[in-house]
């Protein structure tokens, strides 16, 4: 009896902080913005590990939130200047974290928007589940949300890179009044029913092994091989080292979004999508890289532009990560492209 009082005490003791620490946070992060409804049922931790980080200049934004779903991500969070500014949202892609970003936080923060970006699934600090059906990009669209709405973030302009490219393809239609923009680096959107399956992987190295010469995507098969993080952990340069350290859990997460779109773990969902949710409603940037054999800027082009009628493109002189080799440029083209209305 004393123990079930105590821990029916515990339970409400603990319900009632959670309700405190959450309700003091997004009172904090958005500054006459009540207008949001505060994400329920989620925890958010402001001292996360970061010991990975190395210091990065953005440590004090980082935080970590254990979402609806269970799942506990670890973003990286700047408050918008004022209620009429909106939250840029950044996807990284493979192999990488939040950290891909760092050229951008504070330059948009700067500008008085908001900024988030979570590692992803697998990645940094986020949990990295084993079962690769954790990983089909309906489950992670929901997820990215479920913690804008942890964060108290409402509308976002959303930006993706490489495999983020993907996932933000679907937050759009899954979540269309969510963002009032797309930003696609380097790989475009992808429409519904989505090729990046192992048949329309199969079909596009044959097709650019007969007309470009090579397979771009030839890693697919190796990536979905059983041990193919380990081939990695074995084999990397020193940042990746620190971000997929194997204490860490290594690549072998990572690997998982991949296998999930290799094993067609996404047809089910794929297949329910109405015609009618294919095309983006919302203007869309694509800035294409130039030097990247992989996401060549021909590839990008074809598959946003059929489903996009309002569409910007601009290529980049960069190889795949123009965030970062091309900073300035970038930042400077996405802020246009948010600035005009
Ligand atoms: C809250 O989330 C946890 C998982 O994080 C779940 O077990 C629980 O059922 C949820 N409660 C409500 C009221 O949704
Ligand atoms: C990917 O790996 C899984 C598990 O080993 C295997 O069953 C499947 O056949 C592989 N897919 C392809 C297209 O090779
Ligand atoms: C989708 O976008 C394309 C390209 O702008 C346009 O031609 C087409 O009419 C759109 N389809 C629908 C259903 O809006």
């Amino acid at each position: 009896m004393a123990r079930t009082v105590y821990f029916a005490i515990t339970c409400l003791l603990s319900v009632v902080l959670s309700f405190f620490e959450l309700g003091g946070h997004l009172v904090a992060a958005n500054p006459g913005r009540p207008s949001i409804l505060p994400g329920r049922n989620c925890t958010i931790n402001e001292h996360p590990d970061v010991s990975d980080l190395a210091g990065a200049s953005y440590v004090p934004h980082v935080r970590a939130a254990r979402l609806p779903s269970g799942r506990t991500y670890r973003y990286v969070h700047y408050s918008p200047h004022g209620p009429e500014k909106l939250t840029v949202l950044f996807l990284h892609g493979f192999p990488s974290s939040a950290y891909d970003w760092r050229r951008q936080f504070a330059y948009f923060a700067a500008l008085g928007y908001g900024v988030l970006a979570p590692d992803l699934l697998g990645y940094g600090g986020t949990d990295k589940p084993a079962d690769v059906g954790a990983y089909t990009l309906k489950t992670q669209a929901r997820e990215i949300v479920e913690l804008l709405d942890c964060a108290g973030v409402g509308m976002v302009m959303s930006v993706g890179h490489d495999l983020g490219s993907p996932l933000l393809s679907r937050i759009a239609t899954y979540y269309p009044t969510r963002s009032t923009k797309y930003v696609f680096l380097d790989i475009g959107y992808v429409a519904p029913p989505l090729g990046l399956t192992a048949a329309g992987i199969a079909a596009l190295n044959a097709q650019t092994l007969a007309t470009e010469g090579y397979e771009p995507s030839g890693y697919w098969s190796f990536f979905n091989e059983t041990g193919a993080g380990l081939v990695l952990d074995t084999h990397d340069e020193a940042v990746h080292n620190r971000i997929f350290a194997p204490e860490r859990g290594g690549y072998d997460p990572a690997l998982n979004h991949y296998r999930a779109l290799y094993r067609d773990l996404n047809l089910q969902d794929e297949n329910v999508i109405p015609k009618s949710a294919t095309n983006l409603t919302k203007p869309v940037l694509l800035l294409t890289a130039a030097k990247d054999p992989v996401g060549t800027p021909a590839r990008a082009e074809r598959s946003t532009r059929p489903y996009a009628p309002d569409l910007w493109v601009q290529e980049i002189d960069s190889g795949h990560f123009l965030m970062l080799e091309k900073a300035d440029e970038v930042n400077k083209a996405i802020k246009e492209f948010f600035e005009n209305e």
